[in-house]
């Protein structure tokens, strides 16, 4: 193996640089060092998916499509460091079917497609939802052209034809998604509105009988600790669980901010899911800021996100933590909340910031 000018260094500088330095095993076939082998930096510096493959973890990202396609520094480091991986808008509804009946298919594809090429599992990022609709549907529904047997039957139909174009290949499948209002009544959706609360039911059975090996999940903002909305799903995937229907999972988004403080009681919430018999996951973590972002903030920031993972550490039940997006330079959150940002563990040039070093450490730590 040749040796690249990192590793041409005195043995000395070797031993007490940043290089690990094993005994003869382990080697990974750096030599030229008498009576030690040495690893390059990578192997002393893990990536965040082999560090979550020794702990039992999915490690998880959002992903940008467009930034997949045209930024290769995106692509490599989005197969570096994760091993599962969830379309950011991809599998949304007015993405797959813009017109009715006219589906667009080919950036999801695209994305299973990439996720099977680095060994990575998806999370399928969701069945029914209040927002990006298609425009066909809802001022189909606005206008009363489509009344509510149809949309039933509409609803139906979307959650069978998306889970079954993509079966078996899917880890998690977000079925319903933010159904309920902080103080944990069900959302006025056009969901609830038009079919009435048995909508979630119905989506859980029809989304499972379309691949049974996916677990269907629950997911929602603002319930990573116990409070009423959380509460609400709870007393919800109890009822359901009774009644037989296959609600397997409760995803928690994790959209946190420096400036409202960390939740309180997140074990605890994990727990009483986890005794119902679900699985658990964070699902779409970020930590947003006030900008501009400053070192101070930064250091807040880091340990956000490990309480999170620690959270998920310390459940047997939960099985992946994925981050929304992982890039300042790609990150929803500027767009969407004024003023604020930097909320991903890397900056807008793929720099590490203290958040990814203590995502490292939570990992590297293990259950
Ligand atoms: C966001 C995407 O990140 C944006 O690109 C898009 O414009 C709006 O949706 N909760 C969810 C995600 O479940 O689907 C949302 O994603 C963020 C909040």
């Amino acid at each position: 193996m040749k040796l690249t000018n990192r590793f041409r260094m005195p043995a000395l500088a070797l031993l007490s640089g940043a290089l690990l330095v094993t005994g003869v095993t382990g080697v990974t076939g750096v030599t030229g060092v008498t009576g030690v082998a040495v690893q390059p930096a990578s192997a002393h510096n893990p990536s965040l998916r082999v560090l979550a493959e020794r702990a039992g973890v999915r490690i998880g990202t959002a992903v940008d499509m467009a930034a997949l396609a045209d930024d290769r520094t995106y692509r490599r480091t989005t197969a570096r460091e994760f091993d599962s991986v969830t379309a950011e808008n991809v599998m949304k509804w007015e993405s797959v079917e813009p017109q009715r009946g006219v589906y667009d298919w080919k950036p999801a594809d695209d994305l299973v497609r990439y996720a099977r090429a680095h060994g990575q599992v998806v999370r399928g990022h969701t069945l029914v939802w209040h927002s990006q609709l298609p425009t066909w549907l809802t001022t189909g529904v606005a206008d009363g052209s489509i009344g509510a047997t149809e949309l039933r039957g509409i609803l139906r139909d979307h959650i069978t034809t998306e889970v079954k174009r993509y079966k078996g290949k899917i880890q998690q499948w977000d079925v319903v998604n933010e159904v309920f209002e902080e103080d944990g009544s069900l959302r006025n959706s056009i969901w609830l509105q038009q079919l009435g609360p048995s909508y979630i039911a119905d989506a859980f059975r029809w989304a499972h009988a379309a691949d049974p090996r996916a677990k269907p999940f629950l997911n929602d903002y603002n319930v990573e600790g116990v409070n009423a909305k959380s509460t609400a799903y709870y007393d919800l995937a109890k009822r359901l669980r009774a009644q037989g229907v296959p609600v397997q999972g409760f995803g928690i988004q994790g959209h946190l901010a420096i400036q409202y403080g960390f939740p309180g009681r997140v074990a605890e919430n994990l727990a009483r899911f986890e005794a119902l018999g679900m699985q658990t996951a964070f699902t779409e973590v970020d930590v947003r800021m006030i900008l501009p972002v400053d070192e101070a903030k930064s250091v807040t920031q880091a340990p956000y996100f490990r309480r999170l993972l620690d959270a998920c550490l310390g459940a047997r039940s939960c099985k992946s933590f994925t981050v929304w997006g992982y890039t300042d330079r790609y990150s929803w959150v500027p767009g969407v909340f004024e003023g604020q940002g930097a909320a991903t563990p890397m900056d807008e040039e793929y720099g590490r910031k203290p958040a990814y070093g203590e995502l490292r450490e939570g990992l590297a730590a293990g259950r």
